[in-house]
């Protein structure tokens, strides 16, 4: 890593933790600004005595913090957003605040002190596209804003508007990842992410639940693969004002997906189908298929996925498995 002093906001998150272990594990130096909002501290517990570690538990909205710890730092990851269909759904202003007022703070600070900033945005962002793979300069076709969801994809786009705006007017060094669904130890399944919540069915024999039909189809990455995306980009500085899809390009159906969690499992757990309008409060829209076209990931970094979706079932197996022997 050429980058030796990083500062991480929603480092304390699932992606963000796992981000904070391996940079330390190379020896940088890591601050994490983060409001434990949807991360957890359980997520960084285990480094919490680590030299190189500094935990400040604030929001990225905090003006003033940000104008003080960026400058101490020559590389910043801004991961910091509301996240996860339910919570979009469930706190709407929440969202849009968070993710456009803290991305406008962020910025504004790197672009003070001249330092260079990634950004994490999603596929969301391709909304409702049957253009497949999304390529990153694809239209994008965006659902009615009164449907909430797309409030999600609006901010985030709007975040790669500002962060393009910097780097066109001032060249501020700005690399901006579009993550595709993203899965491994220590995500949640409380705000809707769907794998977490099917081990955690399966392991308790509990019925599976698949909104909808289940013949949405999704294509799952570790966020072991991600985190190498994530440490390598920003190395590239032919990479810097791109937008860059990282994802898997491994398509299932949800449904599919239940059924290989029952088997990896060994679960006793049936399939129950729940209708979308059961699931979600008025306000959803669900698109069918989404595979990103890596070809610029591979161009900037050489980056491919090396975890398969079994491999990725079996962690989180493990980790649900050993949460559950250290809570008893
Ligand atoms: N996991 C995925 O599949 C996925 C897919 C697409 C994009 N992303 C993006 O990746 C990033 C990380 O997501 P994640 O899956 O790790 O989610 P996460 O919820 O685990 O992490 C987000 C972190 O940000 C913190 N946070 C939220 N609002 C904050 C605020 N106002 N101030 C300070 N901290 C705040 C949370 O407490 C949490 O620790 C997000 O920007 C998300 O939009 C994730």
């Amino acid at each position: 890593m050429t980058y030796k002093s990083i500062l991480i906001t929603g480092g304390a998150g699932f992606v963000g933790s796992h981000l904070t272990e391996n940079l330390l594990a190379e020896g940088c130096q890591v601050t994490i600004v983060d409001d434990l909002s949807t991360g957890n501290w359980s997520n960084i517990e285990h480094l919490d005595k680590h030299p190189n570690l500094r935990v400040l538990i604030a929001p990225v909205e905090d003006r003033a913090l940000l104008e003080q710890e960026v400058p101490r730092h020559d590389l910043v990851y801004h991961l910091a957003s509301a996240v996860g269909v339910k919570l979009i759904i469930e706190q709407p202003v929440k969202t849009v605040e968070t993710i456009f007022r803290g991305t406008d703070i962020v910025l504004n600070a790197c672009s003070r002190y001249r330092r260079p900033v990634l950004i994490t945005s999603t596929s969301e962002v391709y909304g409702k596209s049957t253009n497949l793979p999304f390529r990153e300069e694809d239209d994008v076709v965006m659902g009615p804003t009164e449907k909430r969801r797309w409030a999600y994809a609006c901010a985030k786009a709007l975040d790669e508007f500002l962060a393009l705006a910097h780097f066109a007017e001032s060249r501020l060094p700005v690399f901006i990842v579009r993550l595709f669904n993203t899965v491994g130890p220590r995500q949640t399944g409380q705000y809707g992410m769907v794998l977490p919540t099917f081990v955690s069915q399966a392991l308790s024999n509990r019925p599976v639940t698949v909104y909808g039909d289940g013949k949405q189809q999704r294509c799952f990455c570790s966020v072991f693969d991600i985190v190498e995306g994530l440490k390598k980009l920003p190395q590239n500085p032919e990479a810097m004002g791109h937008v860059v899809n990282l994802g898997s390009q491994e398509e299932i159906s949800i449904e599919g997906l239940a059924q290989r969690v029952i088997e990896l499992t060994g679960s006793e757990s049936k399939i129950e189908y729940i209708p979308y309008e059961k699931a979600y409060a008025k306000g959803f829209d669900d698109m069918q298929r989404r595979v990103p076209d890596t070809s610029r990931a591979k161009q900037f970094i050489d980056w491919n996925p090396k975890y398969s979706l079994d491999d990725i079932i079996r962690q989180v197996t493990d980790y649900y498995q050993t949460r559950q022997q250290d809570a008893s």
